[in-house]
């Protein structure tokens, strides 16, 4: 059976909250494998809107949902969307959720450390959405990190917690904060350990298990490829690897089982936070686009920055991750545009460049080279088949994906979950 990897090919809130839950139905389990509660996906189901940051988003059609050792955990915030969500009707228990044994934490001090550093960053500021992702990440590679089995055993947990403390308490001087308290922390930890707990579990094992009975399995990335800590616009990007190669290590299958990898692409771009965006349109064409993709942050509820289509960057996503094809996300924003614009290259001190340079300076510096096309009278809106779409609009995405090298899989054409047209089932081999 094919197993499917989900991942964004932009900066984020490219719609995969969106499509995971649509392909849900289809799989038999869905793995989160990197990034935490800094993600923000919203799902719209009939008169019912879900907010997720942290669960996967198979969780609300009920299918078995994991959160996998490549994720960090804040078990707080877990707690709160358990919650929120139970309070809207879906079902979540040890039968369909999961979490790996072996995830690291997100600490209260995490949260502060984000905050503090990025006070104190000045011009180098990243926008973070403050919920400790990098702190945590660090401490993980540090070895440092207190991990949800070790809330089996927080009666053990000195020599971690004089190695944690040690790093942070010399971090914490240097703000003016007062060193670490122990003794609070780990009352917090002691009080919400049984709630984590319930769920904990060897997930490698149990999805193995799924696996070999011939499961279908779908891995749900969180933010985008040019988030991503090695390829993306470095530094102004996320602490962990957001490709389609971490579906693997962050679950704990092999490279083998990551399957068909479905790059999820708006049919334009947007950003949030600092850093980079060739494309970005500070004009009111950028105005109406935010305005009619409604953009939003579900996080930090922060205006996303918002351009055209850059072809050069999904592109390069694409390859990066492998991406079998991709689902075209929000064509319908489009509608109603007398002419759109799709980014092909960019100019770079005279020279032209068919990819985009790795160096912050470059980025900054790169003028998207423009093709111009006509909009489509009429509306994609809601269209659910190949034949409710505008000649012009098939135009566009063929287009698009003659630019970016690969297939279309999937177009999305509103935020309710059956407004979806399926070219290439990503489940069928
Ligand atoms: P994610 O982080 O990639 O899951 O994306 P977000 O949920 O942060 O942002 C995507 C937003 O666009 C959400 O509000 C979705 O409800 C909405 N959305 C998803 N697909 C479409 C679409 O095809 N058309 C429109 N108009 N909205 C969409
Ligand atoms: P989803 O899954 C868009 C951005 C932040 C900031 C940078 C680093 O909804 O697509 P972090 O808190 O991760 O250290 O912030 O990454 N960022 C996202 N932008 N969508 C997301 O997730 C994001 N998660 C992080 O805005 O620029
Ligand atoms: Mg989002």
């Amino acid at each position: 059976m094919a197993n499917v990897t989900v991942i964004g090919a932009q900066w984020g809130d490219e719609g995969k909250g969106k499509i995971v839950d649509w392909l849900a139905s289809r799989a038999d389990a869905v793995v989160r494998f990197q990034g935490g509660h800094n993600a923000g996906h919203t799902l719209v189901v009939g008169d019912q809107v879900y907010k997720l940051s942290l669960l996967p988003s198979g969780i609300v059609t009920g299918t078995l949902s994991i959160i996998g050792n490549g994720v960090v955990l804040d078990p707080w915030a877990l707690k709160a969307e358990i919650e929120k969500l139970t309070g809207q009707g879906v079902e979540i228990n040890a039968e369909n959720f999961a979490i790996a044994d072996n995830c690291p934490l997100i600490l209260p001090l995490h949260r502060d450390l984000d905050g503090l550093r990025e006070q104190a960053a000045g011009s180098g500021k990243i926008g973070t959405t403050g919920r400790g992702i990098g702190p945590a990440y660090e401490d993980k590679v540090g070895r440092r990190a207190i991990r949800v089995c070790d809330l089996a055993h927080l009666d053990a947990l000195d020599a971690q917690l004089d190695r944690l403390c040690a790093h942070h308490d010399a971090l914490r001087a240097g703000f003016g904060q007062p060193p670490v308290d122990r003794a609070a922390l780990i009352a917090e930890l002691r009080e919400i350990a049984p709630y984590v707990l319930q769920f904990a579990q060897p997930v490698w094992k149990r999805l193995n298990t799924v696996r070999k009975a011939g499961a279908r399995i779908l891995f749900e990335g969180a933010q985008g490829v040019l988030l991503d800590v090695d390829h993306g616009t470095y530094p102004f990007v996320t602490s962990s690897n957001t490709v389609s190669g971490t579906a693997a290590s962050g679950s704990g299958l092999g490279p083998s089982q990551t399957g068909f990898v479905l790059g999820i692409v708006k049919a334009y771009t947007t950003r949030v936070g600092s850093g980079p965006f060739p494309t970005e349109l500070e004009d009111d064409v950028g105005q109406r686009l935010g305005e009619r993709g409604h953009e939003f942050g579900t996080v930090t509820g922060r205006k996303r920055r918002c351009g055209w289509f850059d072809a050069v960057l999904v592109r390069q996503s694409c390859a990066i991750s492998g991406v079998t094809g991709i689902a075209l996300t929000k064509l319908d924003v489009l509608d109603g545009f007398e002419k759109v614009k799709i980014c092909t290259g960019y100019r770079l001190r005279g020279k032209v460049l068919d990819y985009f340079p790795a160096h912050a300076a470059d980025q900054a510096e790169v003028e998207p080279i423009y093709e111009e096309m006509d909009g489509w009278a009429g509306t994609t809106a809601g269209a659910r088949s190949w034949a409710d779409l505008p000649a012009q609009a098939i135009k566009y995405i063929q287009r698009v994906q003659e630019l970016i090298e690969t297939p279309v899989a999937l177009v999305s054409t509103s935020p309710e979950r059956e407004d979806t047209i399926l070219v290439r089932d990503p489940f069928v081999d």
